[in-house]
């Protein structure tokens, strides 16, 4: 029996988890949009030099338009968009500073990329998902909620948001046949941590102090959880958070 290949638009694609998640689903025989703010062209070309079905696309996902953009150049390249992988989000350029040192400006720009964008994407594309009777939407959240971490209040906010967005959707969405659901990675080596000493610091006392697998996470880690969120076998799992840590969190 041949697995059921999909059409997935996974935003912040360009770099970090994101190019992990659609090299992955690439070479899973997938075909892949990779919509980000920058780097979305020539991180598809890298894919498909190697003989993918990949391409790419400057979107802002804030931006109505370019998401729709986005959702058209899908259906014009694919015939059809059946996965949305919300993981576009501010966190690897935050400062970590104490809550009374965020200024509001800050504040109100991490909520914007973390949540609205999230909402913006789903938005532009559930009518087409609706329209098959199909779609999967899968948001990347943080066990940082979870957790309670502290001098990033603004993204564990977001990343709560965006937990919450997860199950509420999944109610709305259940009788069109969508699912929502989120993975929720620990603290993971991607490209922006690792140009970032202060996050790395912050993951080696995540990794000394919490985590029961005690390794460094690194993105190809919740691969997984991902093709496993979208394949066959979770037609009937939605709402749910699956944290993907290392054993760090029990939810
Ligand atoms: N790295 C971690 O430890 C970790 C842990 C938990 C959750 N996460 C989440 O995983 C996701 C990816 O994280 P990462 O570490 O790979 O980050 P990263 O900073 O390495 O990559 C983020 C990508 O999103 C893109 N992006 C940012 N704003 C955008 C916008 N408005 N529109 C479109 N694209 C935009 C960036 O260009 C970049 O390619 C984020 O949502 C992050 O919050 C990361």
């Amino acid at each position: 029996m041949t697995a059921t290949t999909r059409v997935f638009a996974v935003t912040g694609g360009a770099s970090g988890i994101g190019f992990a998640f659609s090299e992955a689903l690439a070479r899973a025989g997938h075909s892949v949009v990779i919509a980000d703010l920058r780097g979305a062209s020539e991180a598809a070309e890298r894919l498909t030099a190697q003989g993918l079905k990949v391409i790419g696309t400057q979107t802002d996902v804030i931006k109505p338009a370019d998401v729709v953009g986005m959702l058209e150049q899908t259906v014009k390249a694919f015939g059809r968009l059946d996965v949305l992988v919300n993981n576009a989000g501010l966190f690897t350029t935050l400062a970590l500073k104490p809550f009374d040192q965020i200024s509001d400006a800050e504040w109100m720009r991490v909520m914007e990329v973390n949540t609205l964008g999230p909402f913006v994407c789903a938005k532009a594309v559930v009518p087409e998902m609706r329209k098959n009777g199909f779609g999967r939407i899968v948001n990347i959240a943080s066990t940082t909620p979870i957790k309670g971490t502290p001098n990033m209040l603004h993204y564990v906010a977001s990343k709560g948001a965006v937990i919450a967005f997860t199950r509420s959707l999944a109610r709305e969405l259940g009788k069109d046949g969508i699912t929502v659901n989120a993975i929720a990675p620990g603290f993971t080596l991607s490209d922006g941590v690792l140009e970032n000493d202060l996050h790395s610091q912050m993951g080696d006392v995540v990794r000394k102090t919490s985590r029961s697998l005690q390794r460094d996470q690194v993105p190809e880690d919740l691969v997984g959880a991902l093709l496993f969120l979208a394949s066959d076998g979770a037609s009937f799992i939605t709402g749910q958070t699956i944290a993907v840590d290392g054993g760090s969190v029990f939810i």
